[in-house]
């Protein structure tokens, strides 16, 4: 059993961690501003804003593991915000030997691999434009991280999200820097299942400091 801290842990993807770490045994703490409806048994919440070093500090406190799962948007959709929070939160994983997990976009993904990134070919959608690019820039300050901090960096497929929850299938494909796509040309992946393969890379890890993708 790990000690696993999910900060952003009451959204979309973070709450979907939380179930899926909760019902393998693990001990779970969620991080958020506002306190869930309900939690499932072996989950606990801490309240507060992660712009607060001291609630990193907290959160991380005995941890094994933190996936951070909070998107540039509302007040952190200023560019840098976000970056700035995971910078703070990588410096306090190095120094607590807490392995630091980020979850974030599909935009900073190559479409082929020696084509452009997703976010920089005309289909992308410029509403998403930003936040492609604040994660992007999240990437590239992980792979400065000197070796002792243990870092993966997830990015999912296209057509993930809160808009698409789809269905717990237990299945899904790993790549690297590449998009992933299906027979039809079609990248997505639900909620439950980027869960499951994030718990198991906790469980199992097999990427150290690198980035990798999920997708069906
Ligand atoms: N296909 C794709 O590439 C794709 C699609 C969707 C999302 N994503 C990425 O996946 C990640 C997860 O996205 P999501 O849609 O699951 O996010 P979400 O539903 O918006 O959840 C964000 C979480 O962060 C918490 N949070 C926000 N600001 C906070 C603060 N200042 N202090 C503490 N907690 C804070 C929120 O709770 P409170 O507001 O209560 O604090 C919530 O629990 C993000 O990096 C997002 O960009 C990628």
């Amino acid at each position: 059993m790990a000690r696993i801290v999910i900060l952003g842990g009451t959204g979309y993807a973070g709450a979907h961690l939380v179930n899926e770490a909760a019902s393998r045994g693990h001990q779970v703490l969620a991080v958020s501003r506002t306190a869930p409806e309900s939690l499932p048994a072996g989950a606990e919440h801490l309240g507060g804003d992660l712009r607060d070093p001291a609630v990193l500090r907290t959160a991380l406190e005995g941890a094994d593991a933190v996936i951070a799962t909070v998107s540039p948007r509302g007040e952190l959709a200023e560019q840098g915000a976000l970056r700035g929070i995971y910078a703070q939160l990588a410096e306090i994983a190095r120094e607590k030997d807490v392995r630091l997990g980020v979850i974030g976009g599909a935009g900073s993904l190559q479409v082929t691999a020696d084509g452009p990134k997703l976010v920089d070919t005309p289909e992308f959608p410029d509403a998403f434009q930003e936040e492609a690019r604040e994660l992007d820039a999240v990437l590239g300050d992980l792979r400065t991280e000197g070796e002792g901090l243990d870092w993966f960096f997830v990015s999912p497929a296209a057509g993930f999200g809160a808009y698409a929850p789809g269905e717990r299938t237990g299945s899904y494909r790993l790549g690297g820097d590449v998009l992933l796509t299906d027979e039809n040309g079609a990248s997505e992946l639900s909620g439950a299942d980027l869960a499951i393969a994030l718990i198991d890379e906790i469980e199992t890890p097999a990427h150290r400091r690198t980035r990798f993708t999920v997708a069906y």
